[in-house]
């Protein structure tokens, strides 16, 4: 039998401190109401409503993750944000327009305690926005605001995670600041303009030993310095960007494509939405940071080196348009080129009509709960083991990610399984065919 990993309890409660009280963090928080007043179900999310399968298939034994591992229930959470403006939580899920004002009003009083702490903020980092409920000073002085915020937080919970949910932030490279943690620090004191906000979140967070996962494209726990800062104080990472829409339709699709070995030749794909989300990608520089992302994900499911005959040269293109008429209601396109036996051609057209932030609002959860069970069983840098939930995983150096959605997925629940102590499901199943099968010597 495998060895059983010594997990702290899941006694108290799971602190989770939001960055951004947007069209995301809202409809997560009024579900999460609505949830605990049983008054909604919570669908789509792994930590509330999944399964795995333990044992043999002859066994029959499916269990509830939650009761395979103590992970923290909905009447558990506490929550607080940070927002650079002051709306509480249901002025800011009134003006996101995601829900309906009928499910509001359910949860309206917990929603309008819901009041975001002001937030650190620049902005050359986010071109669209003018926030008026901000943090003063240089960025030494900010995060250790956030640090202070985090610290008064913690004396109302056990422990505390913090998930981005806030604005995508403009694309940027590495730069010398991201190197080393020594290296950050001093770019800290020197007020360094490239150090972004969403870095000042994650740094003040891991100093307060709160794991931190990014919601968002942007470069913030995926740099030499948050990694090296999350191993010194031994508190997990991950990120980056939720996977919903489009991307996880592409993560669906694609694996299906390339394991039936369809060649592709092209992937465009377009949508229009209408959000906030929608007119901060409006700014190219945004925009590029969502582009990096989404683009990433092909590759490594359509590998040209392992499959020059199928993959080499495929034309990616996608596109955001914001088109303020369609809200938070997203219309996603794709046609993909593919080609089969005889290189004869196909095409195939998605038309998905989606609501992103109802599909990003479970992996919110997912995500708090997740890194807060790691944190609690003794993980801690890079949880690459959490990339189901994101479109651009994050991995230890030189591993290039996983993107397949069904691969994400076993290795999620194997490594939920491992931590129980229980056998890993490889789908060999060749033990349930006896003599049939033949002996190795
Ligand atoms: N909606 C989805 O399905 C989805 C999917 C993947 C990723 N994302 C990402 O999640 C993030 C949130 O999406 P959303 O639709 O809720 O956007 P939104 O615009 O509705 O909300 C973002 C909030 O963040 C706030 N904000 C901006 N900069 C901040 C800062 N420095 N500190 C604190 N708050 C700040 C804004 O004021 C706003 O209220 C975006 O980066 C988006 O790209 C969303």
């Amino acid at each position: 039998m495998p060895q059983k990993l010594e997990i702290a309890p899941n006694k108290g409660k799971l602190g989770i401190m939001l960055v951004g009280l947007g069209a995301v963090s809202t409809t997560f928080v009024t579900g999460l109401y609505m949830i605990r007043k049983d008054l909604a179900k919570p669908i789509g999310c792994q930590a509330w409503m999944g399964t795995a399968r333990l044992g043999k298939r002859t066994d029959n034994r499916f269990v509830k993750l939650n009761e395979l591992l103590p992970l923290a229930m909905p009447q558990d959470i506490e929550l607080a944000a940070w927002d650079i403006f002051p709306d509480n939580a249901y002025e800011a899920a009134k003006a996101a327009a995601v829900l309906k004002d009928a499910d509001l009003e359910k949860v309206k009083d917990e929603l309008v305690a819901l009041k975001p702490l002001p937030g650190a903020f620049d902005v050359n980092y986010v071109k669209r926005l003018n926030g008026t409920h901000v943090k003063t000073g240089t960025r030494r002085e900010m995060a250790e605001a956030l640090r202070a915020d985090i610290r008064e937080f913690r004396k109302k919970v056990d422990r505390v995670v913090v998930v981005w949910a806030a604005s995508t932030e403009v694309y940027a490279d590495p730069g010398p600041a991201h190197q080393s943690i020594d290296a950050f620090e001093k770019a800290l004191d020197a007020n360094d303009p490239s150090i972004a906000p969403s870095q000042l979140y994650a740094y003040a967070a891991l100093m307060e030993k709160a794991g931190y996962a990014n919601g968002a494209p942007n470069l913030t726990v995926d740099i030499p310095a948050m990694v090296e800062l999350s191993h010194r104080m031994k508190t997990p990472i991950s990120g980056k960007d939720f996977k919903t829409g489009q991307t996880l339709m592409k993560t669906i699709i694609a694996p299906g494509l390339a394991n039936r070995l369809l060649g592709v030749k092209g992937w465009f794909s377009t949508n229009i939405l209408g959000n906030r989300d929608g007119e901060v990608l409006d700014d190219p520089g945004s925009f590029k940071s969502k582009e990096v992302s989404k683009a990433g994900v092909l590759p490594p499911i359509f590998n040209e080196k392992v499959y020059p005959e199928l993959f080499s040269d495929i034309y990616h293109k996608v596109r955001i348009n914001y088109y303020p008429p369609r809200g938070d209601e997203k219309e996603g396109w794709d046609n993909i080129d593919i080609f089969g036996w005889l290189g004869y051609p196909m095409q195939i057209k998605v038309d998905f009509l989606c609501r992103d932030s109802i599909l990003a609002a479970p992996i919110v959860a997912d995500l708090a709960v997740f890194t807060d069970l790691a944190a609690r069983a003794g993980f801690y840098g890079v949880q690459e083991w959490l990339s189901f939930f994101y479109k651009t995983p994050q991995t230890a150096t030189g591993l290039y990610p996983e993107h397949d959605l069904f691969i994400q997925k076993v290795k999620f629940k194997n490594t939920l399984r491992w931590m129980a102590g229980e056998d890993l499901i490889t789908h060999l199943g060749l033990d349930y065919y006896g003599e049939g099968v033949p002996k190795k010597s």
